[in-house]
């Protein structure tokens, strides 16, 4: 079977490309089932119900995400009704929504799918590789078909996923980079492994974000704590005297 993996789905602009372009795309590549990563697919970072539903339409079966999974509180009651939408399975227990499932393909082959967060340069959360294990050993007795989407900003902590399952699992995939590496390939365990798979987003753009907006905020040294908030705003803000 054909799974088709879409990396991080970027705004408007994504969902566009996504709506035109992934009906095409499934009929030439003969693509059994979707998977795609929706993490920023609302307005460039976060998720909300709209957008998975326009993506299921255009022909995802599943939705993985990342680290801005959390940034739209209403995603979280979406979380627990609609299983095809998936957040990284090792957040702390108690987390809304759930990091795996199984599903089928049209012609009813079961896939499972895992979506997974690093924690290399990312927030501290629990070890993917153990919540990885438990999963795929859950799966394993129910289809040898499973996709792994692990979510990392370092390339290590992804080839080292990959190795990890090999074996178990027919393919990890990188995600969150929002830049394609050319090193796709298949172990010699029969996984097939890539380090990234790049956006569905803007190519005029610094990582699917305005340039002059990503541009400014790399060169704020306060960023982390504004954002994208206006300069002058940032200097009311931090010169306001500490509260008494
Ligand atoms: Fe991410
Ligand atoms: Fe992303």
């Amino acid at each position: 079977m054909n799974l088709l993996f879409l990396g991080d789905i970027v705004g408007k602009p994504g969902r566009l490309a996504v709506r035109q372009l992934l009906p095409k795309l499934i009929h030439r590549e003969r693509a059994d089932f979707v998977v795609a990563n929706c993490e920023n697919v609302a307005g460039g970072a976060g998720v909300d119900p709209d957008s998975c539903r326009e993506l299921f339409d255009a022909g995802a079966d599943v939705l993985t995400s990342g680290n801005h999974i959390w940034r739209r509180k209403e995603i979280n009651e979406y979380l627990d009704r609609e299983p095809r939408l998936l957040r990284p399975a090792n957040f702390p227990p108690g987390a809304p929504g759930r990091g795996a499932g199984l599903f089928a393909t049209a012609g009813g082959t079961a896939v499972g799918v895992v979506n997974l967060i690093g924690r290399v340069f990312m927030d501290s959360v629990d070890c993917p590789f153990q919540v990885g294990d438990a999963l795929v050993r859950e799966l394993q007795a129910k289809t040898p078909v499973i996709f792994v989407d692990m979510h990392c900003e370092a390339s290590s902590e992804k080839g080292a996923m990959a190795y990890h399952l090999a074996g178990r699992v027919s393919g990890v995939v990188g995600s969150h980079t929002h830049v394609q590496t050319a090193d796709q390939r298949v172990l010699d365990a029969g996984t097939a492994f890539m380090t990234d798979a790049g956006m569905c987003g803007p190519v005029d753009s610094i990582i699917g974000v305005k340039a002059e907006l990503a541009l400014r905020r790399l060169q704020d040294p306060l960023h982390k704590e504004v954002r994208m908030l206006e300069p002058t705003l940032l200097i009311r803000e931090t010169t306001a005297p500490p509260p008494a």
